[in-house]
């Protein structure tokens, strides 16, 4: 995969076709989205996540479409080569299919992105079909779907029995044969996320769905170790940064208290000569 050419959804595509795992990485702001996209990852996510990980609410309920856009904004003006994916926040998409446009339609006139993710299966087909009529790109999301976690009794892995599995299946089979370009798998048995990956044409994205998904999503705030409020079973943390971080605004904290910061390496020189009088009458 060219590491400096923009990613396309038919990059998407091809990358499943060659069995090359695909990276999908969440990022809120301009300084985590350059950093997402200087690593290489190929699709930055504006996730709802963001809720919580970014606004501190308990769940992803509660975010804004206005939220989402001024962080999608964002994300986009630090991003060059990554595919832009905004996700749609609880009630943008579920009123009906012109409020669901709409909204769909702000990700990528205001906020710059390429396509927008939303959750659910069958019961949001024709939203889905609506938005992709208007020529935006849509992912979709099965499994756990946290907007509506209340509903399935919590934070709980999804397609355990026969039954279930095969109705999230059926889902993943409608939702590409509407058109959806990828989908996301949240919360699904491996042998389940693998035959559902082996049955679509179109790449599957996991987050606690196992290896045998087309590619891998995880939380930047999770991946870094910034957010220790709760981690669940499927995220590694590829670093420590919270004690790093809190360190450094510590230190910050006991130079500036003890005058140790700031020191003459961080202070403008200036001719004295020309400050004479100003200083005589202030400084004495
Ligand atoms: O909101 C989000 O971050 C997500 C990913 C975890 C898939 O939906």
């Amino acid at each position: 995969m060219n590491k400096t050419k923009k990613v396309t959804i038919s990059d998407l595509q091809k990358m499943k076709a060659a069995g090359n795992p695909i990276t999908m990485l969440t990022a809120y702001d301009y300084p985590g989205a350059i950093l997402v996209d200087e690593a290489g990852v190929d699709i930055t996510l504006v996730g709802d996540s963001l809720a919580m990980t970014v606004l501190g609410h308990p769940n992803t309920v509660a975010v804004t479409v206005d939220e989402m856009l001024h962080h999608c904004k964002a994300v986009a003006r630090g991003t060059k080569r990554a595919f832009l994916i905004g996700d749609m926040p609880f009630l943008s998409y579920q009123i009906d299919a012109k409020e669901a446009i709409r909204n769909a339609g702000r990700f990528l006139k205001e906020a710059n992105m390429e396509a927008v993710k939303l959750e659910g299966g069958r019961e949001v087909l024709e939203t889905v079909r609506a938005i992709l009529n208007a020529g935006i790109p849509v992912m979709g999301h099965l499994g756990l779907t946290p907007q509506t976690a209340t509903k399935l009794g919590g934070y709980k892995v999804q397609g355990k029995t026969d039954e279930k599995a095969h109705r999230l299946l059926e889902d993943a089979l409608a939702l590409e044969e509407a058109g959806c370009f990828s989908l996301v798998l949240e919360a699904v048995p491996v042998p389940v996320a693998e035959a559902v990956s082996k049955k679509l044409s179109i790449p599957t994205i996991g987050i606690g769905a196992g290896p045998g998904c087309d590619g891998q999503v995880l939380v930047y705030h999770d991946i870094l170790g910034l957010f220790d409020q709760f981690s669940p079973k499927f995220v590694k943390k590829f670093a420590e940064l919270r004690p790093v971080i809190l360190n450094a605004i510590q230190t910050f904290c006991q130079e500036v208290e003890s005058g140790k910061f700031p020191a003459p390496e961080h202070c403008f020189e200036v001719d004295m000569e020309n400050l004479k009088r100003f200083l005589e009458d202030n400084l004495k």
